[in-house]
């Protein structure tokens, strides 16, 4: 939905976002420093509140894996350095909206598959917090997150998600995903399996 401005029909609320010079104006991935503490709490607690009420996923774990109260530990524990119990290394970016100051959801890219992740997990795990949804930001966040999978040296990313999670799954496709893959996971889902190609 990139550069439409217009609201749709069936609710759907396009972001303001525009392309300049291949960069989302306004929009970027960062990396948590004390400078967002305050973003961040705001953030958790609407999308905590969220989640208790109307129990929906908790993707991407890696944000809500620790209380961010103990700011310190959580920023120091944000990110998994070494493999280790089943965890590979992996890098956690927010999605900042520069003109508001404010943070609208966050992806958690893993360096590697492991087993698990190759079956499912993938590499990227990402959310958008609920006052934010449907605008368009997970698709750009995704793209986002694909440049810096880039960086990391992942020429296919592997991204998965439950076949009835529609805004994932079309964020994964309008990114150029091919799906290669359905499966009933433990949970009894349907969950899907998509690729995306880096390496052109
Ligand atoms: C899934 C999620 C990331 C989508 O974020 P989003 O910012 O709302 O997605 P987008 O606005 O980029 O939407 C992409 C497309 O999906 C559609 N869409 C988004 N949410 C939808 C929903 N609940 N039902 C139907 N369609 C939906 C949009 O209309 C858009 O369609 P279009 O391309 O035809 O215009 C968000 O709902 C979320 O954070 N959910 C909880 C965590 C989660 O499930 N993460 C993914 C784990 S695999």
């Amino acid at each position: 939905m990139i550069g439409e401005t217009a609201c749709r029909e069936d609710g759907y609320k396009p972001a303001r976002i525009g392309i300049c010079g291949g960069h989302s104006m306004g929009l970027k991935l960062i990396r948590l420093t004390k400078e967002y503490k305050n973003q961040l709490g705001e953030m958790l607690d609407e999308w905590r509140a969220d989640q208790e009420l109307n129990h929906t996923n908790h993707s991407p774990w890696a944000i809500f894996k620790n209380d961010y109260h103990d700011f310190n530990y959580y920023l120091e524990h944000l990110e998994v350095k070494d493999a280790k119990e089943g965890l590979v290394p992996d890098s956690v970016f927010f999605l900042l909206d520069e003109d508001r100051n404010r943070l609208l959801g966050a992806v958690n890219i893993r360096h590697y598959l492991n087993d698990y992740l190759l079956k499912e997990g993938g590499h990227i795990g990402d959310g958008i917090r609920p006052s934010e949804r449907r605008k368009g930001y997970a698709t750009e966040m995704v793209r986002l997150a694909l440049i810096e999978c880039k960086k990391l040296g992942i020429d296919r990313v592997l991204m998965t998600c439950d076949k009835d999670n529609v805004g994932s799954a079309k964020s994964i496709l309008k990114n150029g995903g091919v799906l290669e893959n359905e499966f009933l996971n433990e949970d009894g889902n349907i969950e899907q399996r998509y690729w995306i190609d880096l390496s052109k």
